[in-house]
């Protein structure tokens, strides 16, 4: 898979080259790009931002500018991703199907967003996704950038050591994750729970799962609504 951002602070995804996606680069399993928006500036303040029509505050990304920087960046095989507040939520099944892509582009806005006709005119050539991580308003799309990056590169086959992580994650059977426990077995006092340590794996993953329930119904009540249809009886009385 290959991965490109553009962006006008390229030092801010240094991260990216980092830990898990830096052993996966060194592995040949993604390749990363990241571009400087401003080198295709032909001014000589090397401007990338304009006031809005209609007025308002802010200031608004130029479509010149990235209109280049993507037709350089893009292919007929790239799928465009723009990080913003008014975007779709990016959930696990977002991740799940952009770690299916050959190529994903990634457009950094700043300020008050960068002109529609940028991404109206790319639709025509790609699939484009505005997205948000989440209910809250960053500087700029460069963070939201490094935790999709982490959530999709994860997926690919070869990037964890034990593939099974993946698969038992929160939220890949719409549940929140359990506790886990190691060694020692009583800590300030606090003990392991005795199923975890009774050897008997059907009562140890009916505990789990009990306890994936429990977790969910306090902690994120509206993931249970949409699973409704697949508790059973006993999850029932869990809850
Ligand atoms: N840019 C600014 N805020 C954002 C958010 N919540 N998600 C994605 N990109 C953003």
């Amino acid at each position: 898979m290959k991965l490109d951002v553009v962006t006008i602070f390229p030092e801010y995804l240094q991260p990216l080259r980092a830990a898990l996606l830096g052993r996966a680069i060194d592995r040949g399993l993604i390749e990363i790009g990241v571009h400087d928006l401003r080198d295709w500036t032909y001014d000589v303040h090397r401007a990338v931002d304009d006031a809005p029509y209609g007025g308002g505050p802010g200031m608004v990304m130029k479509p010149q500018v990235w209109g280049e920087a993507l037709d350089a960046v893009c292919t007929d095989r790239s799928r465009l991703v723009v990080p913003t507040p008014a975007g779709r939520p990016f959930t696990q099944a977002v991740a799940r199907e952009y770690a299916e892509q050959e190529h994903l582009v990634f457009a950094c806005g700043r300020y008050e967003g960068i002109d529609q006709r940028v991404f109206d005119d790319a639709a025509q050539r790609m699939p484009v996704d505005e997205v948000s991580i989440g209910d809250y308003v960053l500087v700029g799309g460069e963070a939201a950038v490094l935790v999709m990056a982490e959530a999709v590169v994860r997926l690919l086959p070869g990037v964890l050591g034990n593939p099974v992580s993946a698969e038992q994650d929160s939220f890949s059977d719409g549940l929140l994750e359990g506790p886990s426990f190691t060694r020692p077995e009583v800590w300030r006092d606090l003990a392991v729970p005795e199923v975890l340590r009774s050897g008997n794996h059907a009562r140890i993953d009916r505990w789990r799962r009990d306890q994936a329930l429990e977790r969910t119904f306090h902690r994120r009540p509206d993931l249970l609504d949409r699973l409704a249809d697949e508790l059973d009886a006993h999850d029932r009385t869990v809850l």
